[in-house]
């Protein structure tokens, strides 16, 4: 009976609105998402997270600053009219300097997408497109390459499409752009053509909105530059370069090599100020209740936008749209305070999980983490007395001072919060939640293993060498890995100079040997104690207080 009524009513509603409600951002999507959302934020505007996971989801507002220099290959001294593209480093420009351009040929066979066919060349992908290009080619004469350098006169605002969103390739770098913000295109991801399409569409849209571009990635960040008559920029010098016969045949060798040298410099950001980002004006398709599966079985770990329904992408393009029509917020730099979290955890759970540090690390470094929250036992004659102990969970206490500690700063803004604002911040507390509780989980493993231990017990018992404190590390370990698993920061896939157990070490007073300071290398836990003073106290013994 009662399903029959509710049957009735959606049937009801159906008739009453033909096409069905519109998708909204909400928490569910947001903590479904979080770690994703989380390794969104952290690598926006970086090189190394957003190569790995080259596949954006993101759209985001973002400044560039006035007077931030930008590059540009052409091949004429004049700046370009209307559209073109900058890059952010000398070098990625200079390649357009360099290089012929010629448009590429399609892919040879039947088009297929999700198969991947090697362009005739995959260089010549390499090449923007240039309108201007094509007219010199017919003109008279010599064409020069000149690196122009230009300068924005103003602050401006760009949209930053996150991943590798200038990567064109098959396997999903343009689905937020193919896909999202213009669903009905049928640009291909291998033609020139397809990409100054591409360009052109999505400068209609941002200059609607007096934004002068969008900000993309491949190996290097660029520039869609909408209009090169706008005041926004200035022509600050052309300089023109050798033509290619003169060139030593060793350049070509060298320039792929510099080229990537000077874009690995940013993978940890682009410095200098350039860029500052509007996440709480960021939209993600990970804030929407959608199909984000992969489409290829041999790639199960590459999410597509495209899987999602037509409809549903066009409901995220409708709010999108609405959201970038709104002043800009800058009410919380959210990768500030993952930054902070990463920086805390990253390592630690590295060497947690690692197989190679001793089970005294693995308590230590566990230890180090928890006891920072959590109260230690009052007693009799403190001078400070304790609380009413008995009534408290300190486990639950110390998760709970764990888990929000990171992102109490975003708090002082929270009457400002855009829905945004709201989503990142279910996302980044899913994580600290999921981070903080299996820390303690493991605190409860590794003190029950330990025999009677009392109820108050502070210490995990480090002297206890039973096999069911082994059993104990290795489920807690287990924990770890499953945790680093879920977690996927790029930053341990990254190699690392020094072990995991071993620190990059140089003279911070009062520690630091003098070896410390004339040969700084890597120093093994055991090795970094009270003692590792010698270059600081280089003369005398007396007495001292430091
Ligand atoms: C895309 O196509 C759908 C279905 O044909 C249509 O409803 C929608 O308005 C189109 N959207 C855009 C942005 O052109
Ligand atoms: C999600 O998308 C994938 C890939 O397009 C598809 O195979 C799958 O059936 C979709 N799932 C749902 C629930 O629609
Ligand atoms: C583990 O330690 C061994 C011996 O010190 C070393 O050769 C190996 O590279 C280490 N493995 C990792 C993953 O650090
Ligand atoms: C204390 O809180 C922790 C974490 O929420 C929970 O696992 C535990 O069962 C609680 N202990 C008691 C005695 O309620
Ligand atoms: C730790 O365990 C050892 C070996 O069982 C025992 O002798 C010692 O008393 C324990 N220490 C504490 C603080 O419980
Ligand atoms: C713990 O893990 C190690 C390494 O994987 C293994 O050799 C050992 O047998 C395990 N110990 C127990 C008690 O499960």
């Amino acid at each position: 009976m009662k399903s029959l009524t509710l049957l009735a009513i959606s049937a009801v509603a159906a008739k009453a609105s033909p096409t069905a409600e519109p998708i909204r951002p909400n928490h569910d999507s947001a903590s479904a998402n979080a770690n994703r959302i989380f390794n969104a934020i952290h690598s926006a505007g970086r090189q190394w997270g957003s190569s790995l996971n080259h596949n954006g989801f993101g759209f985001i507002p973002v400044t560039l600053s006035a007077g931030a220099l930008l590059y540009h290959g052409g091949y004429s001294k004049d700046p370009p009219e209307g559209l073109e593209w900058l890059a952010f480093e000398v070098e990625h420009a200079e390649n357009f300097v360099r290089v012929p351009r010629h448009p590429p040929n399609p892919p040879k066979g039947p088009e297929h997408e999700g198969q991947p066919q090697a362009p005739s060349s995959p260089q010549k992908f390499l090449v923007q497109p240039e309108t201007e290009a094509h007219r010199d080619r017919d003109s008279e004469g010599r064409i020069r390459g000149y690196l122009q350098t230009y300068q924005t006169t103003r602050d401006v605002q760009l949209l930053y499409i996150d991943g590798s969103g200038a990567a064109k390739s098959p396997i999903g770098t343009l689905d937020s752009q193919d896909h999202v913000l213009f669903p009905n295109s049928s640009w291909q991801w291998y033609n020139i053509q397809s990409e100054m399409q591409r360009a052109t569409a999505m400068c209609d849209m941002i200059t609607k909105w007096g934004w002068a571009g969008i900000m993309r990635m491949e190996i290097g960040f660029e520039v869609i530059w909408c209009d090169f008559k706008s005041d926004d920029l200035q022509h600050e010098s052309s300089v023109r370069a050798l033509i290619q016969e003169d060139r030593l045949k060793d350049d070509d060798f060298m320039s792929p090599y510099l080229w990537t040298r000077a874009v690995a410099e940013r993978y940890d950001g682009l410095c200098g100020d350039r860029v500052k980002m509007d996440f709480s004006s960021m939209v993600s398709g990970f804030f929407f209740p959608i199909n984000i599966s992969h489409t290829d079985p041999e790639r199960p770990d590459l999410i597509r936008l495209k899987a999602a329904k037509l409809k549903h992408r066009l409901d995220i393009r409708t709010y999108l749209q609405k959201v970038f029509e709104e002043p800009r917020r800058f009410n919380v730099n959210w990768q500030g305070i993952v930054d902070m979290i990463v920086t805390r955890f990253s390592k630690r759970l590295a060497a947690m999980a690692s197989t190679n540090v001793s089970t005294d690390i693995f308590i230590g470094e566990l230890e180090g983490a928890v006891l920072a929250y959590y109260e230690a036992p009052g007693l009799p004659d403190d001078v400070t007395l304790a609380e009413d102990e008995d009534n408290r969970n300190k486990t639950a206490e110390a998760i709970d001072r764990c888990a929000t500690q990171y992102l109490k700063s975003s708090q002082s803004a929270r009457k400002d919060w855009t829905l945004q604002d709201d989503l990142i911040h279910t996302a980044l507390s899913d994580v600290m939640q999921h981070i903080c509780n299996d820390l303690y989980v493991m605190r409860t493993v590794l003190l029950r293993a330990a025999p009677d231990t009392s109820t108050d017990a502070y210490f995990i018992n480090k002297s206890i060498k039973s096999s069911d404190m082994e059993k104990a590390v290795n489920q807690s370990r287990a924990i770890v890995r499953s945790l680093v698993h879920e977690l996927a920061w790029t930053t341990w896939r990254k190699p690392q100079l020094c072990a995991e157990d071993e620190i990059l070490v140089t003279v911070m007073w009062p520690f630091g040997d003098t070896e410390d300071y004339y040969n700084p290398g890597c120093v093994s836990f055991h090795e970094i104690t009270e003692q590792r003073r010698s270059y600081w106290r280089p003369y005398e013994k007396r007495p001292r207080d430091f």
